[in-house]
């Protein structure tokens, strides 16, 4: 299984990146494909906007996204708005459509609430079906929530993606863009292709888009 783990911790001790860490090499040393960014590596290294297509790609070839974040002031990290913002394209494009996501946030103590709740909305917004969202706080003993995040992340990889239903807010953007795409409003041309590369004017509702972009039929751009 391909996944994709975005971790948003950027500084040297960030524990958002150490519980990351420690979940990509127990992913991978059970024969997953796992694609690591971390916001430490990415942007204290100035790769952030250079690697943007790559980025794309690893996410885009993968069945899940982990997207995890530290909570700032009740709010995403300003490092992870910048990752975010970077991919902003998506959110009219529903690029993601056929990927699952499981969203992970890390506090000292509070917040974590409203951030899984916006994480949540933006990887819908960009075409994601997330499954859940998982709380970490500095009072969680180490290996609890190792086990915790090692659970969460099994049960999303043992799912039949043929059975997901999709989400009900994901419908509800479907059908506005279904709209805006049919009445020709709100979208740029290249938005406009996008929309029809992932199947737009074939599906009725997202869950069909859904089952249409399950990864064999996800197309991806080629690197220069
Ligand atoms: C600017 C800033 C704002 C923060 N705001 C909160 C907060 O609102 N609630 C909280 O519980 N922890 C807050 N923290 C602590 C982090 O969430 C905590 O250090 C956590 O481990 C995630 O960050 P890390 O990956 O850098 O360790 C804040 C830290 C910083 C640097």
């Amino acid at each position: 299984m391909n996944i994709f783990i975005f971790s948003g911790g950027d500084s040297e001790s960030s524990k958002t990146n150490y519980y990351m860490k420690w979940l990509c090499k127990r992913l991978c040393n059970e024969g997953n494909i796992v694609f690591f960014r971390s916001l430490f590596d990415d942007i204290l290294s100035g790769k952030l906007k250079k690697n943007r297509l790559a980025i794309e790609n690893e996410i885009i070839g993968s069945d899940i996204v982990i997207f995890c974040c530290p909570v700032h002031l009740h709010n995403v990290s300003s490092t992870t708005k910048e990752f975010l913002d970077l991919f902003v394209e998506w959110s009219h494009t529903l690029r993601l459509t056929g990927i699952l996501g499981v969203v992970v946030t890390v506090s000292s103590s509070n917040g974590n609430q409203s951030v899984n709740k916006y994480l949540h909305k933006v990887l819908n917004y960009f075409g994601v079906t997330v499954l859940g969202n998982l709380s970490i706080n500095h009072t969680m003993e180490e290996e609890k929530v190792k086990n915790k995040l090692y659970d969460f992340v099994n049960l999303a990889k043992d799912l039949d993606k043929s059975q997901i239903k999709v989400e009900k807010r994901q419908d509800e953007i479907f059908l506005l863009y279904k709209e805006w795409y049919e009445t020709n409003r709100n979208f740029t041309e290249s938005e406009r292709k996008s929309l029809e590369n992932i199947g737009i004017n074939v599906a009725k509702d997202f869950q069909e888009l859904f089952n249409l972009n399950l990864k064999s039929y996800r197309y991806i751009k080629k690197l220069d």
